[in-house]
């Protein structure tokens, strides 16, 4: 089955998660492009959504879905957004769509995070695909450097603005073995926003294909 195959199937199987009458979170992504086109189809059923991007909110309400302010609507019962990479725990990374902040919000005010991807996704280590670190502008040569002290390869994707008027880093070079103290460490340099790595709070089902994968508890 191809990759697009996979991740249409995964953003259709995300919708067994969609309770009536609720505000869904909806990440960002070409695969949550396609948890949109489905959720357009049920849209009477739900009250709307809250978007992850600038992107995900013009798709949103191409398809007529209401989206709301996080602040509006307080915890959400659900959140659906896919990954660059995937760890046997759930453990993320996101932001190769430069959306990580907003995503990361909503994970956080979410009670269930589904994360929909395709198997080229999952990984034994993550840190092949580079870490995206969102950072204020006047920050960036600050936080490189501190990133180069603890071993990471930092190359800034010049050009791209965030959603919030931020740029984005991309660390190549590191074999996460405990991405829980890395997300701590990275996020204690002045001027990071959001470290691309969820594992802190990782997803709660990992859908690949059709198939809800079983998390690995040891
Ligand atoms: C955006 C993200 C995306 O979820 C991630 O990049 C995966 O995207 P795609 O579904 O297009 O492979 O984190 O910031």
């Amino acid at each position: 089955m191809s990759r697009e195959q996979q991740k249409k199937l995964a953003a259709e199987k995300a919708l067994e998660f969609v309770e009536d009458g609720t505000v869904v979170g909806v990440g960002t992504g070409s695969t949550v492009a396609y948890f949109i086109e489905a959720l357009g189809r049920i849209k009477g059923r739900i009250e709307g959504a809250v978007s992850s991007s600038e992107r995900s909110t013009h798709q949103l309400e191409q398809v007529g879905i209401p989206v709301f302010d996080l602040n509006a609507v307080g915890p959400l019962k659900l959140y659906v957004d896919g990954a660059d990479e995937c760890d046997p725990w759930n453990r993320l990374i996101k932001g190769g769509g430069g959306a990580l902040t907003r995503e990361k919000i909503i994970a956080q005010a979410s009670e269930r995070f589904v994360c929909i991807i395709d198997e080229a996704k999952q990984v034994e280590v993550l840190g092949e695909f580079p870490l995206p670190i969102e950072v204020i502008p006047m920050a960036r040569s600050l936080v490189a450097r501190t990133i180069a002290d603890l071993g990471g390869q930092p190359i800034w994707r010049e050009g791209l603005v965030t959603d919030n008027g931020n740029w984005i880093l991309d660390v190549h070079g590191w074999r996460i073995a405990d991405p829980v103290a890395l997300e701590s460490r990275l996020n204690q340099i002045p001027g990071v926003v959001t470290v691309g790595l969820f594992a802190a709070r990782p997803a709660d089902e990992v859908i690949i294909g059709d198939t809800l994968r079983p998390i690995r508890r040891a």
